[in-house]
């Protein structure tokens, strides 16, 4: 599994901030990987026997956001932050593309605080290559190019006159949290990140059901999908994404969701069962935070008693040098996207300082 070289394409973005500068990078991953010839096997293969397997070789071009505070405090230089976005939507996630929502930039926010950053498209969405055949979008898939993308930025200088980082923390949301988690599961000790953060996401033994059912992409948006394999989907109503009350989040922040979200593989969800698998030989610290109001993973009050939901999902994770769960009060699934995400931002940025140490 060889990387080939790093590419950069001369933009320049709007910064985030005084304080900090960002360019946008395009990294080919080569990933050579098993995934299970039936994409709708709940275990992602990893369950499965090798006559149940086939491999996908392939490489991908990964577009992400690369930001950095300018100056970068030299205790901070080593670290390096992937974030990677939940199902349907991109990397405008971390850091959503307009004025009005500079507040909702965990980008600007960390980068604030002294912390590099790395938002990617994750495969098959945005800028990032999208396989023609979206049974190539699997779980393993998913997590190998997270891998293999960690294992390049820790080995060659994301831009020329850097240095390679050292540490890398992985911060997912949703499936970008899955990807990670799986990742761990495979990689264990050779995980090439130095901690996880996990938000957005707790254990799942079923397939995942959407509280409205997604619709193929190229039904949704002919115009600019039309010509996708029908196993790429989206998600059109959003509201679960959100908390209940309305009252907690800026209904200008739905339109722009709306009007930004994108596709993912369907294999994604039917896989998502895979991370109740042990992540038994992963030894880096690991992170878990959900939102009080999260309609998807919060209901039935699983999330009420926080130490008891702590010591469930901690038990996944038996070689972890840490394991923390919080419960970010008053959150929706999506986080960083209402009105108590800079409390959440403050957790994120806590976690990354004790997991960098
Ligand atoms: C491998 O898995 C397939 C599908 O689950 C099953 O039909 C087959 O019997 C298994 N083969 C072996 C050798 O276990
Ligand atoms: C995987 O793909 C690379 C690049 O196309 C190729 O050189 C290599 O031989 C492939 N590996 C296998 C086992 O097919
Ligand atoms: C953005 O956050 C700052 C600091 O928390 C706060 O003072 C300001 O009112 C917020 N602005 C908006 C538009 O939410
Ligand atoms: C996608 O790839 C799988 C596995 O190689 C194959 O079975 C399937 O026919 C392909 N689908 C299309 C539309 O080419």
């Amino acid at each position: 599994m060889l990387l080939s070289a790093l590419s950069v394409l001369l933009l320049y973005i709007r910064a985030s901030s005084a304080s900090c500068s960002c360019s946008t990078v395009v990294i080919p991953v080569d990933v050579d990987v098993l995934v299970p010839k039936d994409p709708t096997d709940m275990f992602a293969g990893l369950k499965s026997n090798a006559s149940s397997l086939r491999r996908v070789n392939d490489t991908y071009d990964i577009y992400g956001v690369f930001c950095r505070p300018e100056p970068t405090a030299p205790e901070n230089s080593d670290v390096l932050q992937l974030l990677v976005h939940g199902f349907s939507y991109t990397n405008q996630y971390w850091s959503p593309g307009i004025e009005e929502f500079n507040n909702y930039s965990y980008t600007a926010f960390s980068c604030d605080s002294g912390l590099s950053s790395f938002a990617i498209d994750s495969l098959g969405t945005g800028l990032s290559s999208r396989p023609a055949n979206a049974s190539d979008v699997q779980l393993p898939t998913g997590a190998a190019v997270l891998s293999q993308l960690a294992h390049h930025l820790k080995s060659t200088p994301i831009l020329p006159g850097l240095k390679a980082f050292t540490k890398i923390i992985g911060i997912g949301h949703s499936a970008g949290s899955v990807q990670f988690n799986v990742g761990a599961i495979v990689d264990g000790a050779r995980s090439p990140f130095a901690g996880l953060i996990l938000t957005g996401l707790l254990t799942y033994t079923e397939p995942l059901v959407f509280p409205s059912p997604p619709t193929s992409a190229r039904d949704a948006d002919p115009i600019r999908w039309g010509t996708l394999d029908p196993a790429y989907i989206t998600l059109d109503d959003r509201t679960s994404l959100y908390p209940s009350d309305t009252t907690t989040f800026s209904p200008r922040m739905l339109a722009f969701d709306a009007f930004t979200k994108d596709v993912g593989a369907e294999y994604f969800p039917a896989q998502v069962a895979a991370v109740s698998i042990p992540a038994s030989h992963f030894t880096g610290r690991v992170g878990k935070v959900v939102g009080s109001e999260d309609q998807m993973l919060c209901a039935a009050n699983r999330c009420t008693d926080v130490a008891a939901l702590s010591a469930e999902e901690g038990l996944l994770w038996p070689a972890a040098k840490s394991f923390e769960l919080v419960v970010s009060q008053g959150g929706g699934h999506d986080l960083n996207l209402d009105f108590f995400a800079q409390g959440l931002f403050r957790t994120l940025v806590g976690m990354v300082e004790r997991f960098s140490t």
